[in-house]
């Protein structure tokens, strides 16, 4: 296997010693992508609020610092992404500020109507049955809740990223989609309100549905 071809297959689901590495790597290296992208939305002290795909943790991290007076969780099917998080958190866990949980977005270990916003950064591609796990992020948020995808690989006008990200999908066989896709897969999902954000310059996407 190449190496491009190893480090995919680590982001999707990190493990052992270079998972930890890869998982922290994440933090850092989503960190101006989560920035815009949240510039996006508006967020709200008392906001229960659910990431999906957590990684390394640090997008828990950022959404803890706001949510003052609501709560933060995590998951992730990785337990090596579920271990960093757990250390990047660690003082708003034991404050019972955030839960970081095992899983898949499959089946979440949550009650309906549950969630004002569920995100996903750099997450949806790996998801493996996309319509109906977003169906499943349907089910645990709020009427008027939000869902958020935050994507760095998408079908952008940036030719030179677009390639770029069209290499990894193949590598890691899985699917990027352009700004109208999203619109079809998140309204398939039963989502409304639906908004896109392009950053055309880094071929950025951030979209953005409701549950009414
Ligand atoms: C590319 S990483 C992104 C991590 C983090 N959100 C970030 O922006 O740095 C994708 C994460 O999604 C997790 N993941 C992949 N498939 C999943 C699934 N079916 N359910 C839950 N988590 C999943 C992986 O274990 C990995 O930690």
């Amino acid at each position: 296997m190449g190496f491009t071809k190893y480090i995919i297959n680590q982001v999707r689901y990190p493990r052992g010693r270079f998972g930890r590495r890869v998982a922290k790597r994440m933090n850092k290296g989503h960190a101006s992508l989560a920035v815009w992208g949240l510039s996006n939305i508006k967020l709200r002290a008392d906001m229960k609020i659910l990431d999906v795909g957590c990684g390394g943790g640090a997008n828990i991290n950022s959404f803890a610092k706001i949510v003052t007076n609501g709560k933060v969780f995590g998951i992730d099917y990785s337990p090596t992404s579920v271990e960093v998080s757990k250390e990047v958190n660690k003082e708003y866990l034991h404050e019972g500020r955030v839960e970081i949980h095992h899983g898949s977005v499959s089946a979440l270990p949550f009650d309906e109507n549950m969630f004002d916003l569920v995100s996903g950064f750099e997450a949806y591609y790996f998801w493996p049955d996309l319509i109906n796990d977003l169906k499943e992020i349907y089910r645990v948020l709020k009427i008027n809740g939000t869902l958020l995808l935050i994507n760095e690989g998408y079908k952008c006008e940036n030719k030179k990223k677009r390639k770029i990200v069209e290499n990894w999908a193949k590598l890691g066989k899985f699917k990027i989609h352009s700004p109208e896709e999203y619109k079809d897969f998140l309204a398939r999902a039963g989502f409304l309100d639906i908004q896109i954000f392009e950053q055309k310059e880094q071929g950025w996407i951030t979209s953005i549905a409701k549950k009414k």
